[in-house]
């Protein structure tokens, strides 16, 4: 299989952050390859290890729990139980899903530390780093948003730019801003442990470069990091928060190790757990530490310097370990136009899809495979997904292989025919049968699912073209032995397609087995030859349903319905700072009542202003307001509001206006009313 100097395969999959529940980006960003890429290896009697698990700690972890009001540990707890069966349900197979607050990772995330701590690898460093006086904590990772000094999207965090990619220090910010409070952040001495990446930088420039066979945009990425600007600069592996694992060194008590230091740890981890369950502890060293072990880390691009840069250079340091040889990173995947947001609600949830697909898992296995962001960005839309089912699924591979066994049930009673002399035509058919394989193995190898998908159709393809131009069906009764001729051949091609099927369409690949009544096969058996004559199949059901306009329609509804415009944490913008303090007498000199409006009229000649006339239970007064981008005149004729009822007169545009309407304005300047939530008398007093 090409890598000769390798007799094991170690494959990961990113751990994703428990907090929230899996969607299909996660799926086309690595998961799925993976699984791909891990079956054909099994397929191939090849020695593989498949991991993957939680990453249970860091600020996603905190945030999440503060905006559900529970804690940590319940977060986690709730989301990898979800996580975990929404993979099984999909058939990513793991061979350990685990997860990092377990005993095991918080043994072996602290041991590697204390090894590279105890070699000196580390500089212990007293800095300024940013602290929220509101919240009483420091900020660092997604705690802190600000400008990337590189790319100046004002959404970076403060340990990486997700637009660029880059690698940051929050200190590198600009403009930063609390996620916690909004507040402008001071800054405070700290402690930390710094892994001095410049330093390191030469051996790891080394590393990249004898990796030149990385799909580009990985090895690109790397390369830039390294060589423009000041280069790689050290970076804290620890963090002054209470969530993770604790610094196992004196004086640093109350810290816990950055996510990024303990996360890909978790993979060995993993490792050690499944070792430990198969009664070898300790052969978790075959899979890490022997150098005739690949390793391979399947990840999204946002994740590139943690697995290319910052993962192999604590490996390195440490000494023992092997390093990865391939990091095949997706890009992302966008849906329907728009990027996957979980705080925005614009997904496809995975546990949700099978609520409305049952028993569909290989659909959409084979429309995110088909569209996998391998070297861009790409697009899952729901009308796609339909065509592909319809079109591809349905109208090809189903087809065939339902025709071919109706066929043989109807005219051999159920029984593999024996061939007679193959024309060229059966040849061309069964040659296709024999380079197929070689040609999704070729793809698979250098990370090229779409391709390798697109192969595995072929056949398929080729299969009907087979069917409808040999057409047993005209000369049954008059030439059976060609008929058997050509059901042998069919029979094969589906055979195949049962085994070459199995890394994409596990489930589909199963169902052809049994329709087959055959046993299981490996790839180095995908020659013609894989059922004899005489062998009984069983009764053919449908592989793939129509899937309908309506039910296409109903998940677009869905989608747009739930969309939700609240930006919560930690993909909104930073709220206004707090303003400086005021005093109870101040308050109290507002004057402030329910009211209702009663009649409302655009200002001519502007944009933004209205002219509303209030009853206030004091009175019937005028007021501008600057809401016409947000609300039509006769939309809100009833409105109830609170209006500041003793501010000054102010004449605008010529009018004079006797008072404010209380507006609330979210982080996109949108404003809405804030009414009294009971039927009150107007003039009620707000205080
Ligand atoms: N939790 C990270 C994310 O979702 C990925 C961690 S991968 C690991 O982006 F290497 F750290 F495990
Ligand atoms: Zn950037």
């Amino acid at each position: 299989m090409g890598h000769s100097k390798y007799t094991r395969t170690t494959v990961t999959a990113a751990l994703p952050y428990a907090n929230g529940p899996v969607h299909i980006g996660h799926l086309a960003g690595c998961y799925l390859p993976a699984d791909i890429y891990v079956r054909f290896l099994r397929l191939n009697k090849s020695d593989v290890l498949f991991i993957s698990g939680s990453d249970e700690h860091g600020v996603p972890i905190t945030i999440k729990a503060k905006k559900e009001g529970i804690t940590p540990q319940q977060v986690v707890d709730k989301y990898h139980k979800l996580m975990q069966e929404a993979f099984t349900e999909f058939g990513i197979s793991f061979d350990i899903y685990s997860r990092t607050s377990s005993p095991t990772h918080y043994k072996t995330a602290s041991d590697f530390f204390k090894t590279l701590y105890d070699k000196g690898v580390f500089s212990e460093e007293t800095t300024m780093q940013y602290y929220d006086e509101t919240a009483g904590q420091f900020l660092a990772d997604r705690y802190i948003v600000g400008t990337c000094p590189i790319c100046d999207n004002d959404q970076a965090y403060g340990d990486q730019c997700e637009r660029c990619g880059s690698s940051l220090n929050a200190t590198d910010l600009k403009n930063p801003h609390s996620v916690l409070s909004g507040s402008t952040p001071i800054l405070k001495e700290t402690k930390n442990w710094f892994l001095p990446l410049d330093k390191l930088s030469p051996k790891i420039l080394d590393y990249i470069e004898q990796h030149k066979n990385w799909k580009s945009n990985v090895y690109g990425q790397c390369k830039s990091w390294l060589m423009t600007g000041d280069g790689l600069q050290p970076r804290a592996m620890t963090r002054d928060l209470d969530w993770g694992v604790q610094v196992p060194v004196k004086g640093a008590e109350g810290k816990v190790l950055y996510v990024w230091f303990d996360a890909p740890i978790g993979y060995i981890s993993a490792t050690k757990e499944y070792t430990q369950n198969t009664g070898k502890p300790d052969s978790w060293k075959d899979w890490w530490q022997k150098e005739d072990t690949r390793l391979i880390h399947f990840i999204g691009k946002d994740n590139i310097v943690f697995h290319c840069i910052i993962f192999p250079a604590m490996l390195m340091e440490h000494g023992q370990y092997i390093l990865p040889d391939n990091v095949p990173a997706n890009e992302f995947l966008n849906l329907e136009g728009d990027k996957i947001s979980t705080s925005r609600n614009w997904a496809v949830w995975l546990h949700e899809y099978l609520q409305d697909f049952k028993e569909m898992q290989d659909v959409l296995r084979y429309t995110l495979c088909s569209n996998l962001p391998e070297t861009k960005d790409n697009d899952f839309t729901w009308s796609d997904f339909q065509s592909k089912n319809n079109n591809e699924l349905l109208a090809i591979l189903g087809n065939f292989i339902n025709r071919t066994l109706v066929l043989t049930h109807k005219y051999f009673e159920g029984k593999v025919p024996a061939p007679g002399e193959l024309h060229d035509i059966d040849k061309l058919a069964l040659k296709e049968l024999t380079e197929t394989p070689i040609k999704i193995a070729e793809s698979i190898e250098k990370f090229r699912f779409r391709e390798a998908l697109n192969e595995l159709m072929n056949l398929a393809r080729s299969g009907n073209k087979y069917l409808a131009e040999t057409e047993p069906w005209k000369i049954f009764g008059k030439d059976n032995d060609r008929v058997a001729t050509i059901l042998y051949v069919s029979l094969q091609i589906t055979a195949g397609l049962a085994v070459a099927s199995e890394p994409f369409l596990p489930f589909s690949s199963k169902k052809i087995y049994a329709m087959l009544n055959m046993s299981q096969k490996d790839w180095t058996m995908l020659h013609q030859h894989l059922l004899d004559h005489g062998h009984l199949i069983e009764q053919p059901s449908l592989l793939f349903g129509k899937i309908e306009d309506e039910q296409i329609a109903k998940q677009i509804e869905k989608l747009k319905s739930s969309k939700t415009n609240n930006q919560i944490l930690p993909d909104m913008k930073p709220v206004v700072a707090q303003k400086s303090e005021t005093t109870f007498d101040d308050f109290c000199k507002m004057d402030i009542r329910t009211g209702t409006i009663i009649e409302a009229e655009k200002v001519p000649k502007t944009e933004k202003l209205l002219k509303l006339k209030i009853d206030t239970g004091v009175d019937v007064r005028t007021v501008v307001s600057g809401i016409a981008q947000f609300y039509e005149p006769q939309n809100i004729i009833g409105q109830k509001v609170g209006i500041l009822v003793n501010l000054a007169p102010r004449k605008i545009k010529g009018i004079e206006s006797q008072g404010m309407i209380l507006m609330a304005e979210n982080s996109h300047g949108e404003l809405c009313f804030i009414v009294p939530e009971k039927d009150f008398n107007n003039g009620s007093v707000i205080k």
